[in-house]
């Protein structure tokens, strides 16, 4: 392949949860005020799957409009990242191969670092198409974040699955060397295997964050990254949105500019964050919902290079770029991604309440479950430790 061939993200989809939980039916429970909300974490609702949704249903969702439009002949891995897996054995991404009637000769991976995952499936993904650009990989990022039930983190809640189709001559952004890389042992936030829940140290995770955009940036630039005044914006990990403003605050910092204009930097970051604002901590998903949302709703950003800062808890960190394609405006999803969002139905507190406390049977007994899903496929029933996944079909 000619070393200038781009390689990168040809299509990208998502969906969420098919519940919604604003932040003013959470205050009220809370007792918080909504400008801490609002303001405060950035944040006004939060995506809930109903009880027959997962990562599996939201991913298969996410990626059926990338097979319909691209259809499967060239897609030979398919690498599925995640933090919320179903299965401690099994790759999730085998029930969406198998939802989506995807070909056999596919190899099927799910990959974990925390919100990382996604970012690391990437780099893969663009490794195996330089090896062989005849080739496509699909990534797919599902997620389910959970705090506990009166914790702070709940307010941070989320739930989505982004798909990503990467290929050589991407429509959409074209993946550039090199990265900057970060790692280091810290105990922020992690699920040992017997929780549901995530285990946090709020304020150890946001220290960690912001030293690892400093510390990424660095490398980065020893590495011969780009100067930042070169980069158009910056897409970050956002498990609430306002961090991406002290994140933002803080590369400018790094980079030896100024920082401390609010207004420059609240500018800086909106286009990308509409879609976390109202859908909550996505983990894998997360980065990649912001970059929907700045090419969705930004300027014409054609040849424009765009930063991004993924952080995975534990923690693995990355800054790269990647350069937007002429053209890439043809290829958005805006309408669908709007109408995922849109169609969610609200909740009111108690009925949260009750869904946060009702768990799938775990002695192997035969579980129906309601049809509520919005989307293409469901969970239908659990039975002998297994999950049954259909397509949804119409509601009754
Ligand atoms: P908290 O205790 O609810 O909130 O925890 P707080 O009291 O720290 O307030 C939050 C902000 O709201 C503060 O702003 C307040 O001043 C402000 P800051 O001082 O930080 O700039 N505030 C108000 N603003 C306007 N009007 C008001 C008002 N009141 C207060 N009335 C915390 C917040 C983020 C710690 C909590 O939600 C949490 O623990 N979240 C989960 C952890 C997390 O998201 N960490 C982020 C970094 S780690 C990461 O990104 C990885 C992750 O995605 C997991 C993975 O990798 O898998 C989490």
């Amino acid at each position: 392949m000619p070393a200038d061939t781009a390689v990168g993200i040809h299509d990208l989809s998502f969906r969420t949860g098919s519940l919604v939980l604003t932040h003013e039916e959470l205050g009220k429970h809370t007792g918080a005020s909504l400008s801490k909300y609002h303001e405060g974490i950035g944040q006004r609702a939060m995506s809930v799957p109903s009880p027959d949704e997962d990562i599996v249903t939201m991913a298969a969702d996410a990626t059926r409009p990338v097979i319909e439009r691209h259809g499967a002949d060239r897609i030979r891995t398919l690498l599925f990242a995640t933090e919320t897996a179903v299965d401690q054995s099994k790759a999730a991404g085998i029930y969406v191969h198998s939802l989506l009637g995807l070909p056999s000769q596919v190899r099927v991976v799910e990959l974990k670092q925390a919100c990382y995952g996604a970012t690391a499936a990437l780099q893969l993904a663009t490794a195996l198409v330089r090896s062989d650009p005849t080739q496509q990989v699909l990534v797919i990022a599902s997620d389910v974040a959970r705090y506990d039930l009166d914790s702070p983190g709940e307010a941070t809640q989320g739930a989505a699955a982004a798909a990503m189709l990467v290929s050589a001559e991407p429509a959409l952004v074209a993946i550039n060397s090199p990265s900057g890389l970060f790692t280091q042992d810290v105990m922020d936030f992690w699920r040992p295997n017997y929780r549901s829940t995530a285990v946090v140290d709020g304020r150890k995770s946001l220290g960690a964050y912001i030293r690892a955009v400093d510390a990424a940036w660095h490398d980065y630039r020893e590495r011969g990254g780009l100067p930042l005044e070169k980069i158009h914006t910056v897409c970050y990990h956002q498990p609430f949105t306002r961090i991406a403003f002290k994140a933002h605050q803080q590369l400018l910092q790094s980079a030896g500019l100024d920082g401390d204009d609010e207004a420059a930097v609240d500018e800086a970051i909106a286009p990308t964050t509409r879609y976390n604002e109202i859908i909550g901590n996505s983990y894998t998903a997360s980065m990649y919902l912001a970059l929907a949302s700045l090419l969705e709703t930004g300027s014409a950003l054609d040849g424009e290079t765009l930063g991004f800062f993924s952080y995975g808890s534990g923690s693995v960190a990355e800054f790269f770029t990647g350069q937007v394609r002429p053209g890439y405006r043809a290829a958005l999803r805006t309408d669908a991604h709007r109408e995922a969002v849109a169609r969610r139905r609200p909740i009111d507190y108690a009925t949260y309440r009750r869904l946060r406390v009702q768990d799938l049977p775990t002695d192997g007994q035969r579980h129906e479950l309601t049809h509520q899903a919005l989307g293409s496929f469901r969970l239908a029933r659990v039975q002998a430790h297994q999950r049954i996944y259909e397509a949804a079909g119409r509601r009754p």
